[in-house]
């Protein structure tokens, strides 16, 4: 590091480091309790609303945090944190730059202490190479798979242009760019063959291509924390799922038993996380490169673009225009198993309590909370259901939220610890001066991330005390047997930075 840091950093790195660590110590997972007899009914209101000061008015969140979800612990830990913020911002102008070498920079951040309590992150295998990742790779076989999808001519695309509709800070490079890949069947892979972008157009190979890359590379961490995890997941999805539930089954339903571990908390947790990420100088704008007004339009128009398909992986692939058997997809084929399991649990359980697609039919419960659903969650949910009522399309839709809840938010939150700390070859935001980015921005983003990985409700538990009777308990016994099966096949496989196992995931979305 070329320049010192002033004793003031050290003093906010070790307050601010300190409050990471206590609550990563002290933070434990809650045992889910049943759902209440009387829920008081929620309403959806827009984000400006609620929060005063996030200006997001087209993102709509619970009108309050309902009896039994809110923890006096949490919300004081929130409040604390907000007003240090206020007091002593953990990131300020003018700090040097992290270490050239990325693993000094990186035991310098996530020190022994952090190590204690959590792996540090891991180098993905695409990260090893001198120069940037091999965003062919990276499209089958990353968390940004995801991206990948085919625009109207035909081109296996990532498309992030829309970045560039949205203001960033001075000084920071707009991120809108495209990146073109074609098919190696031979190879069975894809190869990205150009990239647009703010600095122009290049083709693989050329001079700049890397940097080209870089640019690529920061859309896709930053699309994928705040539209795609948090706006999509948490907001879009998470959100109106929990209030419909609430709302419209009943306590012994048996789907509202079906759901609600994986869904339960969602109001306590989007009001305080949005507040801690969402406000004036909190994580989103500090870390990333958009300005407040910038990140709140981003929020506004991928909130009014959410499709519920991304919770079916075969959908999703199906809507994204993408061709089957015709290079490998380690990461499409790991998530639709993990899919197929909670396909299966559902699928079972709502046999058990509905002979005949007629009978789910005549459920006007059942009817009234996918109205609901239709309602809340932008666009709908008839991407899923197919516009239908019947055993099939319920169980896939339940399924979804099961996979929402637990795969897409270990895959576009968690699981960007091993990806989004290498800044440098997935940088968090470029500097059009060259410089890397500050040791402050650096340590809030770990912090951060770090935050992600507290302890929570595992999904791999017994859940059989949700039933409401044998045969439901059996449903659910049997769910925990099958994701145990699938963690001992996967388990044997080679490791590999962006799969996931069971083990890893949680009930819900929320802290
Ligand atoms: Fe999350």
């Amino acid at each position: 590091m070329s320049q010192k840091p002033p004793l003031s950093w050290t003093f906010r790195r070790i307050v601010w480091n300190s409050v990471s660590l206590l609550i990563f110590r002290f933070k434990k997972a809650k045992h889910i309790p049943l759902p209440p007899q009387y829920p008081r009914p929620l309403k959806l209101i827009p984000v400006s609303e609620r929060i005063p000061g996030v200006q997001v008015d087209h993102v709509m969140m619970a009108d309050r945090i309902p009896k039994g979800e809110s923890s006096l612990i949490m919300r004081a830990s929130f409040t604390f944190r907000i007003w240090l913020g206020q007091v002593l911002p953990p990131v300020v102008p003018g700090l040097p730059q992290i270490d050239a070498d990325m693993d000094k920079a990186m035991r310098r951040a996530c020190n022994r202490h952090y190590r204690a309590l959590y792996p540090a992150p891991r180098r993905p295998e695409a990260f090893r190479v001198g120069g940037m990742p091999d965003l062919g790779e990276m499209a089958v076989a990353s968390p940004y798979a995801c991206f990948l999808e085919k625009d109207g001519e035909g081109n296996l695309v990532w498309d992030f242009r829309d970045l560039d509709d949205h203001e960033v800070h001075p000084g920071l490079r707009p991120l809108g760019s495209r990146v073109f890949f074609k098919v190696n069947k031979r190879a069975r892979k894809l190869e990205a063959t150009r990239i647009e972008c703010v600095l122009g157009e290049f083709r693989a190979g050329e001079d700049r291509w890397d940097e080209a890359v870089r640019t690529a590379m920061c859309a896709a961490s930053t699309q994928i924390s705040l539209v795609n995890h948090f706006n999509g997941v948490h907001l879009a999805c998470g959100g109106p799922l929990s209030v419909a539930t609430r709302n419209h089954l009943y306590s012994d339903h048996a789907l509202c038993r079906l759901m609600w571990p994986h869904m339960f908390g969602t109001q306590n947790s989007n009001y305080l996380v949005t507040k801690g990420q969402m406000l004036p100088m909190g994580d989103f704008e500090t870390i990333f490169s958009f300005t407040h007004e910038g990140m709140c339009d981003l929020f506004s128009r991928s909130y009014k673009g959410y499709r519920a398909s991304v919770m079916v992986p075969g959908l999703d692939w199906e809507r994204r225009g993408l061709p089957v058997d015709q290079f490998d997809t380690p990461v499409q084929d790991n998530l639709s198993q993990l899919y197929e399991v909670m396909h299966a649990h559902t699928t079972r359980y709502i046999n058990i309590y509905y002979d005949s697609d007629q009978a789910l039919q005549r459920d006007e419960t059942v009817q009234a909370w996918i109205a609901a659903l239709n309602k809340m969650i932008p666009n709908g949910v008839d991407d899923v259901t197919g516009g239908e009522v019947t055993r099939e399309s319920v169980a896939r839709l339940c399924a979804g939220f099961i996979y929402m809840a637990s795969v897409q938010h270990e895959a576009l939150g968690s699981c960007m610890w091993n990806y989004q700390m290498w800044v440098d070859k997935n940088p968090v935001r470029i500097h059009t001066n060259g410089q890397r980015i500050p040791i402050d921005v650096f340590q809030r983003l770990l912090n951060a991330n770090f935050n992600l990985n507290v302890d929570r409700a595992k999904l791999m538990q017994d859940f059989s005390y949700f039933a409401i009777d044998g045969a439901g308990a059996s449903a659910f016994k049997q769910f925990d047997m099958e994701l145990r099966a699938l963690e001992r096949e996967l388990d044997g496989k080679a490791y590999a930075a962006w799969r996931i196992t069971p083990k890893m995931l949680e009930a819900n979305i929320n802290a």
